[in-house]
């Protein structure tokens, strides 16, 4: 089939990888041209596992193309998807104005009969407004099916989870343009859910908003459990056995981030005040969220009783691991606090470091090591779980510290090699310190 993929972000690419990946004709359309060029060099402009390889393989054997020109990408396109972002608006709601510069791009140069299919994270209500812009401001006689088809990958996965999903939903009130839909992802042998336009929509928003209150829910009981001097990994653990909760979402942290859940469960608190529907369900999560994200520096402050003038060591920068998205990172919030405080602060990140500089800025310190960081550190925090901390020798970070004092946001430190450290004060989160 021939597809065509409006917007080059994480969503975008790689849908228009693995379509290509899985034997259609795709053309991938973004209005950055510094992003269009690196794309048609074989060049990822985001760090994801698998991407590049996947990238390059396609473009060589000539299934998959890049273009700014919207004219190119579409003419022969039986599918195209929008997945151009929908970020925060400020007071909430979602920021529809790239999807409605989409449409009106989309408007301009159909030319042919095609299904519309709206990936991008949208308001119930969004595609029935998307089909209305484009047929108020069509250029060609051609008829526009909608179809909704929100996406449910996670960066750092986000070639797996679009190859091996759960599942894949498609919203349509038209049989053949939900059929065609399925032809096109039949290859992937995911199960479908064949549902109305409208509560696509809201699949999507539910699914992340149950996730980000399921992790709200998981660090308040850890907040609960290091009161009590319980731990939340096996309060965890012992929940995530019975099947209806599931164990997944249960890791006790310094809060959730992303371009995803903390917009989108916004998005859906506005959606329900519009409706007149109260859900204060949602506003607790964001503020356990909020508060979970200052974990660190009010743990700190309350051990050292003042930050100033003490050298803290980040390890992690990035909301998550095997990604250098920055956004929405809790790691954004606590260098702020910190050196508000009159700390200095040395960070190190595999991959997030210049990214980071770009919203945290020169009020930290960017080093290539975590024992760099470590070095001469009053305390190490650690904020992201990369791989690498996971399995990092503790010790040897000890050893050019100047405190033996670890703030692990993540719960990630190997246990066994911290309580073979001689001297060391440890504190997790929901658990009792060594
Ligand atoms: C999320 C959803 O998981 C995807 O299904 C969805 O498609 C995507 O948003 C989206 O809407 O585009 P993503 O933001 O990439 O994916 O990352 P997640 O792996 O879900 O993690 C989100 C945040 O939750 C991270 O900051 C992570 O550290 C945190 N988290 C996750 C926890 O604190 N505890 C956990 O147990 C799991």
């Amino acid at each position: 089939m021939k597809v065509a993929v409006l917007g080059t972000g994480y969503v975008g690419l790689s849908t228009g990888v693995c379509l290509a990946e899985i034997g259609h004709e795709v053309v991938c359309i973004d209005v950055d041209e510094r992003k269009i060029d690196l794309l048609k060099e074989g060049k990822s402009p985001i760090y994801e596992p698998r991407l590049e390889e996947l990238l390059i393989k396609n473009s060589t054997e000539g299934r998959l193309a890049f273009t700014t020109f919207h004219q190119q990408g579409l003419r022969e396109a039986d599918i195209i998807i929008i997945a151009v972002g929908t970020p925060q608006s400020d007071d909430g709601r979602a920021d529809l104005s790239y999807l409605e510069q989409a449409a009106k791009d989309l408007a301009e140069h159909i030319v042919r009969d095609c299904v519309v299919v709206v990936k991008s994270t949208v308001p119930v209500g969004t595609n029935e407004y998307v089909k209305q812009l484009l047929l108020g401001q069509l250029k060609s006689n051609v008829e526009i099916k909608m179809v909704s088809n929100p996406e449910f990958l996670r960066q750092g996965s986000a070639i797996e989870d679009t190859l091996k999903a759960d599942r894949i939903i498609i919203g349509s009130d038209d049989v053949s343009a939900s059929e065609k839909i399925q032809e096109m992802y039949r290859p992937l042998n995911v199960p479908f859910l064949l549902t109305d336009v409208r509560s696509a929509e809201i699949i999507k928003y539910a699914s992340n908003a149950f996730l980000a209150t399921k992790i709200s829910f998981i660090n308040a009981i850890a907040n609960l459990c290091e009161a009590a001097g319980a731990d939340v990994e096996d309060v965890a653990k012992g929940m995530g056995f019975d099947k209806r909760v599931g164990s997944a979402f249960l890791n006790a942290g310094i809060g959730y981030g992303g371009s995803c859940f903390p917009k989108d469960v916004k998005a859906l608190l506005h959606t329900s005040r519009e409706l007149g529907v109260p859900f204060s369900l949602l506003e607790e999560t964001i503020s356990i969220n909020e508060h979970q994200q200052e974990l660190l520096v009010d743990k700190a402050l309350k051990r050292f009783g003042t930050l100033n003038g003490k050298k803290i060591a980040m390890l992690g920068l990035s909301f998550k691991p095997n990604t250098d998205d920055m956004r929405e990172a809790p790691s954004i919030k606590i260098a702020r606090s910190l050196t508000a405080s009159g700390a200095e602060v040395a960070a190190f990140d595999p991959v997030a470091a210049s990214n980071a500089r770009k919203v945290i800025g020169d009020i930290i310190t960017y080093v290539d090591s975590a024992v760099e960081a470590a070095k001469d550190a009053d305390a190490l925090f650690v904020v992201t779980e990369w791989e690498e901390f996971k399995q990092h020798d503790v010790a040897a970070l000890l050893d050019v510290m100047k405190q033996p004092i670890i703030f692990d946001g993540r719960n990630c430190l190997d246990e066994a090699a911290l309580k073979a450290c001689k001297t060391i004060e440890y504190y997790p989160v929901g658990r009792p310190a060594v």
